[in-house]
């Protein structure tokens, strides 16, 4: 991987994609359209590296908070900046930590909310961005020797994220308005490595039967001559899942901040135009 040719984001993610940009840009690079739609953009790394390819990007997510960050972090860098700032200033012990999870929490703003979780994003355990069934944040803090203050990222995100326009959707709503021009990535969360449970909860449980919806419609995009790729875990229901696409299955180095964290089976199914199998694809 060359990491100079890659912009990093500025949020800590685990199981970023930012492991895996040369990979996805050479499937990417087959699928031909002006606008890539990429509805479970997380810290926006795909977009914001891809962006040289599309005329435009639509990166969406379901976490509004995570949207308004990305939207802050793209419109108005400098004043995000200095209020990051004053709640990093808070320093990354428990108290402080458990203290702002307890804002956040019961924050009505959400430009507030959106501030408040550019400091939980540093500060607790592995960047994880998860919540209760109540939709309540509750990561336990981390612990650093140092914490990387993400200003100049975030600097590098506002000039290289201009292509993108940032959107609070769910999938489904994202997906219903693709139409023919459009390119569509999909991360959605991981399904379970063959039956070990995996961590899935960011923003609302995302469950098997989601993972079927969301083929079902990567499906119906390629008939409609959509050209589309989903990434996940190369596990046996990733297999089964997307039996009907090109299936590629490599191994990726995972590191989190300076930490590795050993090798990770990922895929990536690609659904392009209609194949011969097509009709005997939609019975399974
Ligand atoms: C695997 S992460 C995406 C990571 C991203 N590719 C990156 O490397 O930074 C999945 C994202 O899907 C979002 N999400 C979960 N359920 C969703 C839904 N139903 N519709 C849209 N986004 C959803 C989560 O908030 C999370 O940000």
């Amino acid at each position: 991987m060359n990491e100079q040719k890659w912009v990093r984001p500025f949020l800590k993610w685990p199981g970023s994609k930012f492991d895996l940009l040369s990979v996805l840009e050479d499937e990417l690079s087959i699928l031909e359209g002006k606008h890539l739609m990429e509805p479970f953009c997380g810290s926006g790394v795909v977009s914001l590296n891809m962006g040289h390819r599309f005329e435009k990007c639509i990166a969406a997510d379901a976490n509004e908070d995570l949207v308004c960050l990305l939207r802050l972090a793209q419109k108005t860098p400098e004043l995000l900046i200095k209020e990051g700032m004053e709640v990093y200033a808070r320093g990354g012990k428990k108290d402080a930590f458990d203290a702002t999870v307890v804002e956040y929490n019961q924050e009505v703003s959400v430009k507030r909310r959106a501030v408040l979780l550019l400091y939980l994003n540093r500060h607790c355990f592995n960047g994880l961005i998860r919540y209760n069934q109540k939709g309540i944040y509750n990561v336990p803090v981390g612990e650093f020797k140092q914490i990387l203050a993400p200003w100049d990222l975030i600097r590098t995100f506002t000039e290289n994220s201009q292509h993108i326009e940032f959107v609070h959707s769910t999938f489904e709503k994202l997906l219903s308005l693709a139409k023919p021009g459009d390119v569509v990535y999909s991360d959605p969360p991981y399904l379970p490595i063959d039956g070990k449970t995996s961590f899935t909860a960011y923003h609302k449980p995302f469950r098997l039967r989601h993972h079927v919806v969301l083929r079902d419609y990567h499906r119906e995009l390629s008939l409609r001559g959509i050209p589309n790729a989903i990434s996940n875990h190369d596990c046996k229901m990733s297999r089964h899942l997307y039996s009907t696409s090109k299936y590629l299955a490599f191994e990726v180095q995972r590191s989190i901040g300076s930490k590795t964290r050993g090798k990770a089976p990922e895929c990536i199914a690609v659904f392009t135009k209609p194949a011969l199998n097509t009709k005997q694809a939609m019975l399974t």
